[in-house]
Order: C-alpha cells, then structure tokens, then sequence
C-alpha cells in the first residue's frame, strides 16, 4: 500500500508543478512582458498591500460614530466565528426520525407523514428484534465524574451514571422500593446511586442495595439489575444477552484513538425506522452500492431526484468483498471497499479511499480508511431503542495531521450516502423469503443473513403484530 501511496503523492505533485508551469507561463507571456520571477515579485508586492490594509484596519481607533464600523465589526464577527465552525469545531449532525427519508403526503408535514407510514407499512415477517452483543449506550464524553441520566435502549429504561471514582454503570431503571426512576434525579454517592424517592442507594458494579437511610438491616432481595460494560474508543457499551449469558467477546480498543495519533472530529446522529438486521446487511449488499451510491453526494439525499443530468458528469465508484471471519472471531464480519470518483468519465486517483470495515457483532462497526489526506476511522454503532427504531451514531477519528475540513467532509459525505439508505430502510419491508438470483452479489447476502442469525437465541425477544410491542 505504501508504494500505491508515493506513486499517488508523485503523481499529485507532478500534476501540481504542471499547473504551476502552466499558469505561470501563460501569465508572463501572454499577459505581462516579464519573467516568472517579476510575475512572484508582483505577487508579493500584492500580499504586502493587502497586509499593509488589515493592519491600517486593526491599528485605527474605529469611529463608534460611524455606521460602517459596525458593518465591519459584523462582517469580521462572521467571518471569524465562521472559520473557527470550518476550520476547528468538529462536525455535530442530527437528524430525528421524519427529518429525512420519507415522502410528505398531501397537506402532512414531514414528520406526520413519517407517523402515517410508521403506521401503515407492512413490517413483515422479522427476526428477533434486540440481538445479543454489545450495544452503544453513549459517547463518554457526555456523562461526566458524579452524574447520572435515564437512557431506554432495547425496550429497557435504564439508569446510566459515572461514580466517583470515574467508573461507568448500568442498571435497571426502577427501584424495588416504589419505583422511582434512579436516573432521573438520583445521586451518585461514591460507588452507588442513591434513589431520588427515599434515598435508598444501590451499587453500581452488582446493582446491590448498601443504604437504607430509616433502617439498619438491607433485605437480601434489595438490588437492581446492572449490566456488564466497558468504555473504549470513546463510548460506553453494556451487554445485552437474552438468555443472561456473561460478554462472549472484547470490543477492540483502537490503539491510534488511545494514543492520540488520531484525534476526534465529528458525529452523526440518525434515528431509523427499520428493523436493526437491515442496517449491517447493507454493508454485504454489494449490488446497491453502484445504484444508491453512484451518483455524487450534490445531487442529494432524495433517491427521486438525485439522478438529474445536472451532476451526471461525476460519478463514485465502489469495489467491494463481504466475508465472515472464522473462529474465534466468528462474531467479526469483514467489508473490503474502494472508492473513487470519476470526472467527465475520466478516474481521479488522488479521490480514492480504501476502506476496510469490520462488523464486531450486531451493532458495531469499524470502519478504517486510507486516502490521500491521510488514514483514519469511523465508528458505527446502532442500539435498538424500540423494535423497529434505531439509533445509529458514527465518529470519524483521524490522524492528527490531516485537515479538519477534509475529515468533516469525509464524514459529511459518509453521512449523505448513508441518509439515501436511510429513505430506503424508513419505507421498505423486511423481506423474509427474499427473492433473491443465483448470483454473486444476492448470495452474499443470503451468506450475512446465516452469519447475522448467530446474534439471535431461544429467548430473544420478537415483535408481536397486534401490539407493536416485544414478547418476553
Ligand atoms: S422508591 Fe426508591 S427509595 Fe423509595
Ligand atoms: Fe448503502
């Protein structure tokens, strides 16, 4: 790979030399009688004329009596804050459920039209809905040393909090004393979680209630459930398992992340309306990856416009392999991609990305890429929030050295190719007995749907037609 790399660095500085040569002759012959060296001299004659105008700008006392002051105040404000969102703040993008990826009806608004079809769409015969492994809870970031928050993942109300010490804890929502919700006003004390109610306090590590404030014995029966986690690569995960199994495997720690080789700049938030196996399955679905995510991502999100002639003349361009690993990393599923993009049907290889992402279990994804501009990484993670909702969030890390407005492009374009799919999930059916042609590309599906089931078990709980809600 290195050696694909030098000749691409090559080839891109030979094409920028070019250019310069170009540019520089045309003006020196055609335009000024000199040479390229006046033509540089003229050039810095001009930066030093505009340097000389800003500090003018910034070393005049401004007259507050005069309304172009504040023209130029407002000007610079926004050009300022403007830079600093380009240039340093990492990308933050959300986008709810019925914000995107539906087709408003009538005189219905995006988001009641998203109920309508909710509603109405015929979900089909679907596999269990929460698969056992390890889901994302939320980003470390946002729960700090002592706080405590209520998250409803996997059909479950949880009481998610940060002790004292810093170690993170999941347990079951409610107390066994009354029922008070723990995350929603309770405190962190020490290693526990004291109840908002009557203060009883619970451990965070085995869920056990230590305190009751009015009472000097705690019945044995006094615990809630906590549920195994682990925190990496910036994320807090728990173990779900329907059958009460312990964690069969480790999520990777990303070595790069926790040196900080490779820094963080930026996340999306999507909420999808689709069942949870749909969204992993598109990362074997190599045959929709040239039709959906073909055309260039101007032409937008809306799989019904974006064929206008108006952006046909570039094109992306995908390679890609599926595989399942085999043991001990049966629960690991490999996606081999490479993308480019072609001009005018012409290939820019300096455009090209190769990808390489790994599907740890039912709701995460590693997903690492090499360009140009430098290597790095986005984090995929989906959690079920109800049977047919998920929530699927990606981080981008990148090496340090690389652009932040080409990372947040990167994850900008990622998050545009992946709102087609989302118009696609919010509206289709799961299809049990998919009719599928004796091919390369249905076959691999069919080969992600064997390697999928392993994350289903006896007790796994299914989605009852009548009710839209899980059977225990
Ligand atoms: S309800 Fe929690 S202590 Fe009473
Ligand atoms: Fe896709």
């Amino acid at each position: 790979m290195a050696a694909v790399w030098s000749r691409r660095w090559f080839f891109v500085s030979v094409c920028c030399f070019l250019l310069l040569l170009v540019v520089s002759g045309t003006v020196t012959e055609q335009v000024l009688p000199g040479s390229v060296l006046e033509v540089g001299w003229l050039w810095l004659q001009a930066v030093r004329t505009v340097w000389g105008r800003v500090v003018d700008c910034v070393t005049t006392v401004p007259d507050p009596y005069h309304w172009k002051t504040y023209v130029y105040l407002a000007i610079l404000t926004s050009a300022l804050s403007g830079g600093y969102i380009v240039l340093f703040r990492p990308l933050n993008r959300i986008r709810k459920l019925g914000d995107i990826g539906y087709i408003a009806e009538g005189s219905l608004t995006a988001r009641e039209t998203a109920n309508f079809v909710q509603r109405r769409r015929r979900v089909g015969s679907v596999p269990p809905v929460y698969p056992n492994g390890w889901f994302a809870v939320m980003e470390s970031f946002s729960l700090h040393t002592g706080q405590a928050t209520t998250v409803s993942i996997l059909g479950l109300n949880l009481a998610v909090f940060r002790d004292d010490y810093g170690v993170a804890h999941v347990l079951d929502a409610y107390c066994p004393h009354m029922g008070a919700n723990l995350g929603a006003g309770g405190r962190v004390k020490g290693n526990c979680l004291e109840c908002p109610f009557h203060a009883w306090r619970f451990r965070g590590e085995d869920g056990r209630c230590t305190h009751i404030p009015y009472s000097d014995k705690v019945p044995e029966i006094a615990k809630v459930k906590s549920w195994p986690v682990t925190e990496v690569n910036g994320w807090l995960y728990m173990w779900y398992h329907a059958e009460g199994l312990d964690p069969t495997w480790k999520l990777p720690e990303i070595e790069e992340i926790s040196n900080g080789s490779w820094v963080y700049r930026g996340r999306t938030e999507h909420m999808v309306n689709a069942h949870i196996e749909e969204i992993p399955e598109n990362g074997a679905d190599v045959s929709h990856l040239g039709h959906v995510h073909g055309p260039i991502i101007a032409a937008g999100i809306d799989l019904r416009y974006m064929w206008s002639k108006l952006w046909s003349f570039a094109q992306h361009h995908w390679t890609a392999g599926w595989e399942p690993m085999s043991a001990p990393e049966a629960h690991v599923g490999q996606l081999r991609l490479e993308h480019g993009i072609s001009l005018f049907g012409v290939r820019m290889p300096f455009l090209d990305l190769y990808v390489t992402a790994k599907q740890i279990g039912p709701g995460v994804v590693y997903l690492m890429f090499e360009s140009v501009f430098g290597r790095g990484m986005f984090i995929h993670n989906l959690t079920p929030v109800e049977p047919m909702v998920q929530k699927m969030v990606h981080n981008i890390y990148v090496s340090w050295t690389m652009p932040v407005p080409i990372a947040k492009f990167y994850m900008l374009g990622e998050a545009l190719q992946v709102e087609r799919d989302v118009m696609i999930w919010n509206n289709k059916q799961y299809e049990s007995k998919p009719l599928f042609v004796k091919s390369k590309e249905d076959g691999l599906i069919s080969k992600h749907r064997r390697w999928y089931s392993q994350f289903y078990s006896e007790n796994s709980p299914r989605l009852q037609f009548k009710t839209d809600s899980v059977d225990w």
